[in-house]
């Protein structure tokens, strides 16, 4: 940024010290054709040679053309009366004649040498005015651009320190006023996403106090499906499709995986014994049911958010690898990779745990099983990532 606004500010700095001297040289040879016309109009009328020498000297010595190194002067026909030899038209100062003629000054730049680029003089044409205030004749001058360069310079320095710190300035507030609305912005968008996790918690708790299942549970699975996700983002193969956001996103919806029991009968979901086939097939409802839940909150809204991983998850925790799951036969990479690792963690957790029904295994026995599904219910790959990370698993359960 800061090399913008200094080439900015060098451009803008050379353009206005073009303008500026343009501006000067026309006003200096305005002053030349106000002071000059009464007595050149004169000789063009009816002046000799003589005369115009005399005129010429007259007003060096009254230092009138101080600066003045060649001068020519021409009739409105164009014909030359006055000159000293050096003042030969070329066809680049031909132009700077003719407006002369048309009334206008102009100004032309000659190169002295192709030794000394910088070291220039300038042509200035003048228009000279009759009494009527009709071109009678051109006056032109060779003046050394020198001094005014030298004058010049100093002035286009300053003028690109001033734009350069007016530059500095604007980006400086700009950059307050961007940063202020930023963490604003920034404020706003962690007040809903946290009304957003809350009310995720919320709706997912429903599921676990019918289910007789303990919150715990649910923020377990929360932590074990970013250990398994921040673990996989470090393979090569699970690199492109993991970034920070997604782990983020799946240990915040991974507590809806089963909000679908809402809809499961109390006589099934609190059954002490095992449940009968029939009863087992109303039970495998609870995924797709959950899914067309999320949905149909998703539908509210208009914009993409969490509940699209949230209905995914939800709806395929239960789909197998070998394709033998619920509730849509999945098998392998067609199950969505935030399903397959709720999966893992998921039946992690009901392992290790308590029910009414069955006692809590240990670690090592529910690793084991675990692993035993490698290429059957789970994911071979998800399968050797847990293995590498089963412990952090173990601290996390441990840790109630
Ligand atoms: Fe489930
Ligand atoms: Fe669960």
């Amino acid at each position: 940024m800061l090399f913008v606004i200094i080439v900015t500010s060098m451009i803008l700095g050379s353009i206005l010290t073009n303008f500026v001297r343009g501006h000067i040289i026309r006003m200096h040879g305005d002053f030349y054709s106000r002071t000059l016309s009464f007595d050149v109009n004169k000789l063009i009328e009816q002046g000799s040679q003589k005369d115009f020498t005399e005129l010429i000297s007259r007003l060096e010595a009254s230092g009138q053309l101080v600066h003045a190194r060649h001068i020519a002067i021409w009739n409105s026909k164009g014909t030359l009366l006055f000159g000293d030899g050096e003042f030969l038209l070329s066809s680049a100062t031909r132009s700077g004649f003719r407006r002369a003629l048309s009334g206008e000054s102009d100004f032309q730049y000659l190169k002295i040498s192709d030794k000394e680029p910088h070291n220039s003089e300038i042509a200035i044409f003048l228009p000279v005015m009759d009494t009527h205030g009709v071109v009678s004749g051109v006056i032109a001058f060779h003046e050394s651009d020198t001094d005014l360069s030298v004058d010049l310079k100093v002035a286009e320095r300053k003028i690109i320190l001033y734009i350069f710190i007016t530059g500095l300035t604007i980006y400086a507030l700009l950059f307050m006023f961007y940063f202020r609305s930023y963490r604003q912005l920034r404020k706003a968008t962690q007040r809903v996403e946290q009304s957003q996790d809350s009310i995720i918690f919320a709706m997912s708790s429903l599921s676990s106090l019918r289910d007789q299942e303990t919150g715990g549970h649910l923020e377990r699975c929360s932590k074990y499906v970013a250990i398994l996700a921040e673990n996989l983002r470090k393979t090569k193969q699970f690199k492109p499709y993991i970034t920070k956001e997604y782990i983020l996103t799946l240990a915040s919806v991974a507590p809806l995986h089963d909000i679908g029991k809402v809809g499961v009968a109390d006589a099934i979901l609190r059954k002490p014994g095992k449940l009968t086939e029939l009863e087992f097939e109303e039970m495998k409802r609870h995924s797709a049911m959950g899914s067309e839940i999320l949905k149909m909150a998703r539908n509210r809204l208009l914009f993409q958010s969490n509940l699209d991983l949230a209905i995914e998850l939800t709806r395929h925790h239960h789909e197998r690898w070998d394709g033998k799951g619920y509730p849509d036969s999945l098998s392998g990479g067609s199950i969505p990779l935030s399903a397959r690792i709720m999966a893992i963690a998921d039946v992690y957790d009901a392992l290790r745990s308590e029910r009414y029904y069955k006692t809590g295994l240990s670690h090592d026995e529910s690793v084991k099983i675990i692993l035993d599904g490698s290429g059957t219910q789970f994911d071979p790959e998800l399968i050797r990532v847990f293995q590498s990370c089963h412990r952090d698993f173990e601290s996390v359960f441990s840790f109630r």
